[in-house]
């Protein structure tokens, strides 16, 4: 086997949609001859890395070269290996913006100035660095697109089965959060009326607005509610974000009815240090994303 790289420059800039249809043939093709790989795709050079028996990804890297969709084709490694480096991918694909270039360890320099196939050629010595980032880049990709809670598919059928149960489940209880949303809607209308139905007849005292308020976020937390639990039938998701802003929601509607004549100050010292936690946690979850 051999790994083979080259660089090159797009005659003019890949739109998304040609960049997709070039994807599909090399995935094609690829995945018939046994090839894997990478393509990059940045500041209209191409860097790709062609792994796979030696004739053919000689021969595959003979028709690239004539493809009049790129020019200065220049070879930059060709090495005898014995492991791919990317062996579930007939070609992953990293379209890389200039902040994630030059937040590269050690190959900001390079990619400021020398993103270029004669950049490439005269600067080797980052292949094996930009090598290993696009690798660890796609596993994580992988790993985050296979992580699901309840998988459908699973080796032993009795988890499977427990899994679909369980699945099952989480869609009657979402039925009934919708139910209870329901009902908050109907107790929203009922509080307004009743309010507005006592004396003073048709106006909204402060205390009444605040009871009003209170019904009002119950519907809003039921509706969070619901939506943690239909994520939670989703892969990919772990909802930690909506989890913090659903406590949130429920602690500052809490807040917003607080009667603090007759309250203790440790109960609301206390709600405010939970208020202020699960402020920093959301700002940072966010931050993260
Ligand atoms: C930057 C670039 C990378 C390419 N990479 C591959 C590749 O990995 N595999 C492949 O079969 N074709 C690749 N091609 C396309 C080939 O040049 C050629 O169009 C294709 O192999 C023809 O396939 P077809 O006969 O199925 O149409 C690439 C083209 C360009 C411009």
């Amino acid at each position: 086997m051999i790994r083979l790289s080259y660089a090159s420059t797009a005659i003019k800039e890949f739109s998304p949609e040609n960049l997709l249809a070039l994807l599909k043939t090399c995935r094609t093709n690829n995945g018939v001859k046994n090839i894997t790989g990478i393509l990059l795709y940045s500041h209209d050079t191409f860097f790709q890395v062609l792994e796979g028996d030696e004739a053919t990804v000689e021969s595959t890297f003979e028709s690239i070269k004539k493809d009049k969709r790129h020019k200065d084709v220049t070879l930059i490694e060709k090495l005898p290996i014995t492991e791919r480096a990317f062996p579930y991918w007939s070609m992953g694909f990293e379209k890389l913006g200039s902040k994630e270039l030059s937040e590269m360890e050690g190959l900001n320099n390079f990619f400021e100035n020398d993103f270029t196939p004669a950049g490439f050629a005269a600067h080797k010595h980052i292949i094996g660095p930009l090598l290993a980032h696009l690798r660890s880049k796609l596993v994580k990709q992988v790993t985050v697109e296979s992580h699901e809670e309840l998988p459908m598919q699973h080796e032993d059928p009795f988890i499977q089965l427990l899994h679909r149960t369980i699945r099952l489940g989480v869609k009657f209880l979402a039925l009934l959060m919708v139910m209870v949303i329901l009902f908050g809607i109907i107790d929203v209308v009922y509080v307004i009326f009743e309010k507005i139905t006592q004396p003073p007849f048709m106006l909204l005292t402060i205390n009444d607005m605040l009871e009003t308020f209170g019904a009002f976020l119950a519907v809003l937390i039921a509706i969070e509610i619901f939506l943690n639990i239909t994520l939670y039938i989703r892969s990919d998701v772990i909802p930690v974000k909506l989890v913090v802003a659903t406590a949130l929601m429920a602690i500052s509607r809490k807040v917003i009815v607080f009667d603090y004549k007759h309250l203790p100050a440790e109960y609301v010292s206390a709600s405010a240090l939970v208020l202020v936690a699960l402020g920093i946690t959301y700002w940072l979850v966010q931050k993260k994303e």
